[in-house]
């Protein structure tokens, strides 16, 4: 096949220019050029004629909204459980889905573990693998017990022969293990540079778009916890699943960020044994950490993901710091912490300037609602103090910058699980106080910092 002509696209400007330069000729910008292939043959089409397009093109029918007939997309559920309910149900006929995170996080095995259950099932799948070979695959499907396994593999790294393979066996259901090891021939760019990851990325989307072949696209992750690669490829897929959880621990969490054809926020919970991931369906207690007695700059609080209520422990740890004393989330917001022990000092008079403050949620889960605000705080009090809040105790509830207390969503939901996991005392924002007791729980119900810090203080 000859060489399509290539050429280099500003990413600030849209300006090009036939070779790469370091500097964009059109707006001066630097290191923004990227490789494209060009459009094929001269755009005749081009709208220059002031006379009206009719010329050009023939109009094309419209129709009301209500008149286009609009039926529910085709799921095939994947087997696992918790990957289906992350997706909305199961894999989308054409649909592409882009899985990040970590490396050694488990993408590669879960998404064998899925691809043996849709072949099982009698769905002919496809698993191109540019990373590992196929012995090295085969391996891992021993480890996973599925070694009599009927999924088609396929090493193989360059775009045009994947796709040409895809054609030639019509597979449901294709894995590209992974984007940033894909490359294709029209481009000199190394694979994983971002040329590479869009144009293959965008001919596998149009490919599952016009076969209707679910696509399933495993991204890296870089330093920063972004997916390799251009952001566009998040706006190319129809869905995004990020891996999340420490890697030294067992569980694993998959959120769905964006997804076209169901819920965002909605979380898989898994755990990586030594025979592949297993969905944890019953999750709200697993982030909790088993201490024997209580210890002080500890504070358990209720987080929402999707629809399933779960408990985590948040740590903090106060210690005399140095002249510029450090603060240090994990799997919680930075800014949001240093804007906390702000409200902390000013609204409840708890000084922490010249204190090295460290937070954490166990468990490598991120909290990213505000709910976790109170909790956060009421840590840091319990751990400057050197004293434990009581067994059984929990809170949750937003904490703005004038010391108020504001609700969580779905506060009585968060407030059962907690009671039928045996937790006894809440402290929460007044608006979330249930209107009937909830048995073996005693609310306190709270309007501002001031307040919870009484609460804590008189228990
Ligand atoms: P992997 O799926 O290769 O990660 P990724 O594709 O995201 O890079 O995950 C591999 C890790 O999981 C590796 O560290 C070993 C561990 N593992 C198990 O603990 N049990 C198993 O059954 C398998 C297959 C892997
Ligand atoms: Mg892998």
């Amino acid at each position: 096949m000859a060489k399509e002509k290539t050429t280099f696209i500003c990413t600030e400007c849209g300006g090009s220019s036939p070779r790469w330069l370091g500097k964009c000729p059109s707006c001066g910008a630097w290191n923004t050029l990227i490789e494209q292939v060009a459009e094929a043959g001269p755009g005749k089409n081009r709208l220059s004629t002031p006379q009206g397009y009719a010329g050009l093109a023939n109009a094309q029918p419209v129709l009301p909204l209500a008149a286009i007939e609009a039926q529910d997309v085709a799921r095939t559920p994947s087997g696992i459980d918790e990957l289906d309910r992350v997706l909305g149900g199961g894999i989308v006929e054409g649909g592409v889905v882009l899985i990040g995170g970590d490396p050694g996080i488990g993408k590669s095995t879960l998404l064998l573990q899925a691809m043996d259950a849709l072949q099982r099932a009698g769905l002919p799948t496809l698993y191109v693998t540019g990373e590992e070979s196929g012995a090295q695959v085969a391996l891992r499907s021993r480890r996973l017990g599925i070694d009599g396994s009927q999924v088609q593999l396929l090493a193989e790294i360059q775009l045009e022969k994947i796709l040409a393979t895809v054609e030639a066996t019509q597979p449901s259901v294709v894995v590209i293990d992974s984007i940033q090891t894909t490359y294709s021939d029209q481009l000199t760019s190394a694979p994983g540079s971002v040329a590479q990851v869009r144009e293959c990325a965008a001919h596998l989307t149009r490919m599952a778009k016009s076969t209707g072949i679910a696509v399933i696209l495993v991204g890296h992750v870089t330093k920063e916890g972004a997916l390799a690669g251009p952001r566009v490829l998040e706006h190319m897929v129809d869905t995004v699943l990020y891996f999340e959880g420490d890697t030294h621990s067992q569980f694993r969490l998959v959120r769905a960020i964006k997804n076209r054809f169901g819920a965002v926020n909605e979380i898989g919970v898994f755990a990586m044994t030594e025979k592949g991931l297993k969905g944890v369906s019953n999750p709200s207690a697993i982030f909790l950490s088993q201490h024997s007695e209580p210890v002080p700059g500890s504070c358990v609080m209720v987080t929402l993901e999707g629809t399933r209520p779960l408990l985590v422990e948040i740590q903090a740890l106060v210690d005399s710091g140095g002249p510029s004393p450090r603060r240090l989330s994990v799997g919680l917001d930075k800014d949001r912490l240093a804007m906390l022990l702000a409200v902390l000092h000013r609204h409840a008079g708890v000084a922490c300037m010249d204190q090295d403050v460290f937070v954490n949620a166990v468990g490598g889960v991120r909290i990213s609602e505000p709910a976790a605000d109170l909790a956060v705080m009421l840590s840091i009090t319990s751990s400057l103090r050197g004293k434990a809040l009581p067994r059984g105790f929990l809170a949750f509830g937003e904490v703005g910058l004038a010391g108020e207390v504001r609700p969580a969503p779905r506060g009585q939901e968060r407030l059962k699980e907690a009671a039928k996991l045996g937790f006894s005392v809440a402290v929460v924002p007044k608006a979330n106080a249930p209107k009937k007791p909830i048995e073996g729980l005693t609310i306190h119900a709270v309007e501002r910092v001031e307040e919870a810090m009484n609460v804590v203080r008189g228990l």
